[in-house]
């Protein structure tokens, strides 16, 4: 790569990183030069620094930019590690602090999409509960909430092909999915852990006092404002010294970070403060 596209991908970097969180320093450089060459052609600009110097004035060519990313995806286990990280940074401690008061632990799956991520989270939760212990009383629940209606009757449905649960390991698979037909329906002891909501993470919270609420790789859809707005309704959604987790690629900026306490930078996880 020359040195004049190295700083040019440098800006757009940067330029993502300030209006939308969006840290784009893990994908490799061909990766985002694919998709500046996609928007290129489409927006009319003549050559790269013309192309980013539109990129860097425009929100609306920075949304398509987003999209041209195509980070639209989901999956079961998404990102190596993280699902541990939760487990046993996250629920494990929630459940700890409920031990001889009973009571529910509450999950909320924000923008949750075809269900991958809320089944996993189902998952975690399960066996957390079981390592815990049946007889402390604690019940688990998880929320998927999205602005898809599609996306939710999808994961209502909970069935997926070979190809969507290829990441599920072995034996979580036999125990957590009934084969039918060769496709993978979850199991009836997920579908009593699971509730869905159709909401837009632009508007007030309907729910309030979860314990953990994981928004992976959905920040990325906002500008700086509404971004702004979105993680301060996570905010409000959480229980003081509830948890937050982001997607690999995402951080907090601006006034927002200063009501969470970092906790665990690798898998973006953070803890509401009072
Ligand atoms: C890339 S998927 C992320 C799925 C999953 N969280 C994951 O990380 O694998 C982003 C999801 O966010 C949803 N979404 C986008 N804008 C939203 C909004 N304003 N309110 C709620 N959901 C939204 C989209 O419909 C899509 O299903």
């Amino acid at each position: 790569m020359e040195q004049s596209e190295a700083k040019l991908l440098e800006s757009i970097r940067l330029h993502l990183m300030k209006s939308r969180g969006l840290d784009v320093s893990g994908y490799s450089s061909t990766f985002v030069l694919r998709s500046v060459r996609k928007r290129l052609g489409r927006s009319g600009a003549k050559d790269l620094p013309d192309y980013v110097r539109l990129l860097l004035s425009s929100e609306e060519e920075t949304t398509d930019f987003v999209s041209a990313l195509s980070i639209n995806v989901t999956d079961f286990f998404r990102d190596e590690g993280a699902f541990e990280a939760l487990s046993g940074k996250v629920i494990r401690p929630v459940i700890r602090s409920k031990v001889g008061a009973g009571g529910i632990v509450r999950i909320w799956s924000a923008g949750c999409a075809t269900g991958q991520e809320l089944y996993t989270i189902a998952i975690c939760l399960d066996q957390e509960l079981r390592r815990a212990g049946s007889n402390e009383n604690i019940i688990g629940t998880v929320t998927g909430g999205d602005l898809s209606k599609t996306a939710l009757a999808f994961a209502r449905k909970g069935v997926y092909s070979k190809e969507q649960v290829k990441n599920v390991p072995l034996h979580i698979l036999t125990e957590y999915f009934v084969e039918k037909d060769g496709m993978y329906e979850v199991a009836e002891v997920l579908r009593r852990r699971v509730r869905f909501v159709n909401e837009n993470l632009l508007d007030e919270p309907r729910s309030r006092f979860f314990d953990v609420v994981v928004c992976r790789n959905v920040l990325i859809y906002f500008s700086r404002p509404m971004h702004d707005q979105v993680v301060m309704n996570l905010h409000r959604s959480l229980r003081p010294n509830g948890y937050l987790m982001l997607g690999r690629t995402e951080s907090l900026v601006g006034t927002p970070r200063f009501h969470y306490e970092l906790l665990d930078a690798e898998n973006r996880i953070f803890k509401r403060k009072e």
